[in-house]
């Protein structure tokens, strides 16, 4: 579907409260369906991803109601064999998750994904999970992912990347197997896995960038899921590129592990006021109101900060296209495995409108502040955060722009629009 960017609006002004964290969602479902009783998940994400995960969970034997956004589960611990492939759509999360789970599981299974999905990398999961005794046989090392019913014994893992999937993958195979896995980060990425396993008393510590994990009996969890910065990061950048807007942002998550792009709009100089900060189930979560910044300053992105924002690098090009000087994103490679490559395809739309955006090996380098011409059809290439990055910066080309394969935004945000343009102001 071609989406023409609405702009009959003056300014963006009121309040919109910001839905569930994917992430947070992902691991709500599958951990609950590894704990023995009644899980209650209230504010669970609408996003597609999500949904993938829950599915598996049910063909794997765990009984799900859904009750609008809450969601019941009853388990008895116990994942059961199935002998249809277990399908993960487009979520990364959910395939490297799951491959975790089931390789330390007394049956084999299949996850097969979409075709964004089945042309991702798995040998990063794959190779500490062999490690550990897992039997999986790949498509040259991406999906589909067959796995056999395996005995798996503990490691320790030294991270290659920062992946808070490839660690929680090893750290949940390591719920499974006998012994103390351990896991070495390089730079800390998002600990929700951590934090969550810790809450529903499993046999896990973790400080600073060590990890270690033991077999563990989960008990359910009574949770409500913190608002996903991911999904804020797109109205941060509508709030400080639209002129005299002034918005606020309720029920953000500000999990420091994900909150890059808070470190980055404040190096930027942005205006944004952190309001009522609280903690929801050992989650940081708070309000943020963003006002309209003329003066935004070019600045660096690299090194620790890129695993604490990397979902957010496509909108932070289009607030750094508006930003006076040079920003230079480096250190972010493994963007180009994302749903796209996210490296290219940014650079490549970004400069269809306008903007002095040149490719890097590792990230970019974003000349600033250009108009944005505008008055083109871009392309989402099929890749969520794409779309919804475009979408903000037709909020401020000259011309109207559209986007393909706009649909895609179900995947982590179907409402966008919908909230997005609840904000217009005449
Ligand atoms: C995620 C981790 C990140 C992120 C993805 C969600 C997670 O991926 O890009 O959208 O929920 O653990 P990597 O671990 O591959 O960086």
């Amino acid at each position: 579907m071609i989406l023409r960017v609405n702009k009959n609006f003056n300014t963006l002004k009121g309040i919109v409260t910001i839905p569930a964290d994917k992430s947070v969602s992902h691991r709500a479902v599958i951990f609950s369906s590894l704990a023995q009783g009644k899980s209650i998940i209230k504010n669970f994400s609408d996003g597609a991803d999500p949904h993938s995960s829950l599915e598996i969970c049910k063909q794997l034997g765990a009984d799900i109601n859904i009750d609008s956004s809450t969601i019941t589960i009853v388990s008895d611990g116990k994942l059961k064999a199935t002998s249809q492939p277990l399908f993960c759509g487009n979520s990364g999360t959910t395939m490297r998750l799951m491959a975790g789970i089931l390789s330390g599981q007394n049956f084999d299974s299949t996850l097969t994904g979409d075709e964004s999905l089945s042309k991702r990398p798995m040998k990063r999961i794959i190779e500490p999970l062999s490690q550990m005794g897992a039997k999986i046989t790949s498509n040259d090392y991406r999906a589909p992912l067959e796995i056999k019913n395996s005995n798996l014994k503990a490691i320790t893992y030294d991270l290659p990347i920062a992946s808070a999937q490839v660690k929680s993958c090893v750290l949940l195979a390591g719920l499974f197997s006998d012994g103390t896995t351990t896991v070495n980060e390089i730079y800390p990425s998002r600990n929700h896995t951590e934090i969550m396993l810790k809450h529903m008393d499993a046999n896990i510590n973790y400080s600073n960038n060590q990890i270690s994990i033991s077999k563990s009996n989960l008990s359910p969890l009574n949770i409500e899921i913190i608002g996903d910065i991911s999904s804020a990061a797109y109205f941060i950048a509508a709030g400080l590129l639209v002129p005299n807007s002034e918005i606020i942002l309720k029920n953000v998550g500000l999990n420091p592990t994900r909150a890059g792009i808070l470190d980055v709009a404040q190096k930027m100089g942005a205006n944004i006021e952190i309001l009522d900060k609280k903690e929801i189930c050992s989650e940081p979560v708070g309000d943020l109101k963003i006002k309209y910044t003329p003066n935004l300053q070019g600045c660096e992105i690299s090194g620790e900060l890129i695993p604490k924002l990397i979902d957010e690098i496509p909108i932070i090009a289009v607030l750094a296209t508006q930003a006076q000087g040079q920003t230079v994103i480096k250190d972010a490679q493994d963007l180009r495995n994302k749903e796209s490559d996210r490296i290219k395809t940014t650079v490549t739309e970004l400069k269809k409108l306008g903007a002095q955006i040149e490719e890097t090996q590792d990230g970019m380098i974003i000349q600033g502040k250009t108009k944005l011409a505008g008055g083109i059809c871009t392309d989402s290439y099929k890749d969520h955060r794409l779309a919804m990055s475009l979408y903000i910066a037709g909020l401020i080309t000259d011309k109207e722009i559209s986007v393909n394969d706009f649909e895609w935004v179900n995947i982590s945000f179907p409402t966008f629009e919908k909230l997005i343009t609840e904000l217009y102001f005449q």
